[in-house]
């Protein structure tokens, strides 16, 4: 293995890139994922052993030419990937679904780290990445490929250990709470401190010399670590996912960033990779959600904490009309039509093979069912659909939302299981945190069954009227239990 070619490597590195491509063709498609999913798994291992043969190539040369190995550190390149892979390996196993987003988080802070890490190595030691030869000064292109990868991936890093915080939901930390941090003149700091960045970014690429402009560099680093932190922290509650897709295409760009330094072209097509899908995937998720891109980065569109303390006790005080599992099988038994719409609470409750048996027995009675899907319905882009998969729900049973939308009016119930945001008609109230997120229009319904287990708000901490109108029957409970509940009724 150590004696493969140069040749070798960049022919193996493009059938990894081709295999990655395919990857996200196969993940456009709930019926392709799995298909999608191994081509990344092959790509990723193709790409992992090349660089491997590469690093103890370039070893063995640095040997042969009698420079002892010139400390390239196979063995410890060995041992990170040992290390790394069994950590990984262990949380792909353990990691609940409903947790995926956090980790997402924390994988991506890695990812940015590693990019600073990388470039403050490369402007130590360019000799040791064949950037510069020993006594001269870095390149011009290089130093401006390592001053932005740097400050890329330590906005990374910093923005996404925020945005773990915030998606875990069980630290203290006031800058790990959901609701946002906001502070007057907020964005002129960020503003200020980006040009200064910027500046001294400018600094460090144009100084002159042998030794690099070490001064600008690090106050350029420290500065885009508080960025990070700055730019995460005034988004709140329902504008997490857009965060989260954000912060996947900085990661990407960070790795683009460290390809170029190391003159890696795996890592410059595979961080490219990440970055523009990443980009287009934001882009997606604010169309879905009606805002503008420019506007989640700056503006703290969440709810907020004095929305989410009203939601909570003004709930008590107001009547709702609440049923029993067995009322909610008997309306539907009885109706033409039921659509689904599941939310996070069912993935909480890992509900989804019951609620596949409640549809098989639904069906059974002639009555025909639909899953309705919200683009940020759970915690993560695609939640729900992966949530059904697992279950095995056929693919023509689950529908996007704009193409159901124009079905909830004819449909006799709408049963809403562990859903609260994406139903929330606040949505169409200009004043209303969620303005403009477009909503499943489950409320058109002639019946609403919501199922969850008390009246406390969901994600964005809103109060949703939904449950209170006079249509609506809550159902209190767990979602499995009630479920199951349910579908004993049915038979
Ligand atoms: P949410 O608005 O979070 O509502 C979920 C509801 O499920 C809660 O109100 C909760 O009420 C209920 N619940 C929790 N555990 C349950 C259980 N075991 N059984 C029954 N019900 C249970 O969820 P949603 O409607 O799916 O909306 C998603 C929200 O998350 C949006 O605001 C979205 O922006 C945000 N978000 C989405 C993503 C992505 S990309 N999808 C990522 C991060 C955040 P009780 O406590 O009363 O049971």
């Amino acid at each position: 293995m150590a004696f493969i070619s140069m040749n070798l490597v960049t022919m193996l590195y493009l059938v990894a890139s081709v295999c990655f491509i395919q990857a996200l063709k196969g993940l456009s498609s709930p019926a392709t994922a799995r298909r999608g999913n191994a081509f990344g798994m092959a790509g990723m291992a193709i790409a992992a052993l090349t660089t491997i043969a590469l690093i103890a190539k370039l070893q063995a040369d640095s040997t042969a030419s009698g420079n002892g190995g010139g400390g390239m550190g196979f063995g410890l390149v060995a041992l990170g990937v040992i290390v790394g892979g069994a950590v990984g390996a262990y949380l792909a196993k353990t990691v609940e679904m409903t947790k995926m987003p956090e980790l997402v988080a924390a994988m991506h802070s890695l990812i940015g780290l590693a990019a600073v890490c990388i470039a403050v190595a490369a402007v130590s030691e360019p000799q040791a990445f064949n950037i510069a030869a020993p006594g001269e000064a870095l390149p011009l292109g290089n130093r401006i490929e390592l001053f932005i990868g740097t400050f890329v991936g330590a906005i990374t890093f910093s923005g996404s250990v925020i945005a773990f915080g915030k998606l875990a939901g069980k630290y203290k930390f006031r800058l790990f709470q959901g609701a946002p941090v906001v502070f007057a003149g907020q964005h002129v700091l960020n503003l200020v401190l980006a040009l200064v960045m910027v500046g001294l970014g400018l600094a460090f690429v144009f100084a002159g010399g042998v030794e690099p402009a070490w001064t600008p560099f690090m106050i350029m680093t420290a500065i885009a670590f508080v960025l990070g932190v700055l730019i995460i922290i005034p988004i709140g509650g329902a504008d997490m996912p857009v965060v989260v897709s954000m912060l996947n295409s900085y990661s990407g760009w960070a790795a683009a960033g460290i390809g170029f330094s190391l003159n890696n072209a795996m890592l410059i097509i595979a961080g490219s990779l990440v970055g523009s899908s990443g980009a287009i995937l934001s882009y997606i998720m604010c169309k879905a959600m009606n805002r503008s891109f420019f506007n989640v980065i700056l503006g703290g569109f969440g709810g907020d904490a004095a929305a989410a303390a009203t939601g909570g006790a003004g709930q008590a005080a107001r009547p709702v009309k609440s049923g029993s599992a067995d009322d909610a099988s008997f309306l539907m038994s009885n109706a033409e039509t039921v659509i689904i719409v599941p939310g996070y609470g069912l993935a909480v409750a890992r509900a989804q093979h019951a609620l596949k048996e409640l549809v098989e027995k639904l069906t059974e009675h002639g009555v025909t069912v639909k899953y309705a899907i919200h683009p940020v319905a759970g915690r993560m882009p695609g939640h729900m659909n992966v949530l059904l998969a697992e279950a095995e729900v056929p693919y023509d049973q689950v529908f996007e939302m704009e193409d159901i939308n124009g079905e909830f009016a004819q449909a006799d119930v709408a049963l809403i299981l562990g859903a609260n945001d994406v139903v929330n008609p606040a949505a169409k109230d200009p004043k209303s945190p969620i303005a403009g997120m477009p909503i499943l229009e489950a409320f058109k319904a002639k019946t609403v069954i919501v199922n969850k287990r008390s009246m406390a708000s969901g994600y964005a901490g809103l109060d949703n009227e939904l449950f209170y109108m006079d249509k609506t029957m809550m159902v209190f409970g767990d979602a499995k239990k009630i479920i199951e509940e349910m579908v004993k009724a049915v038979e």
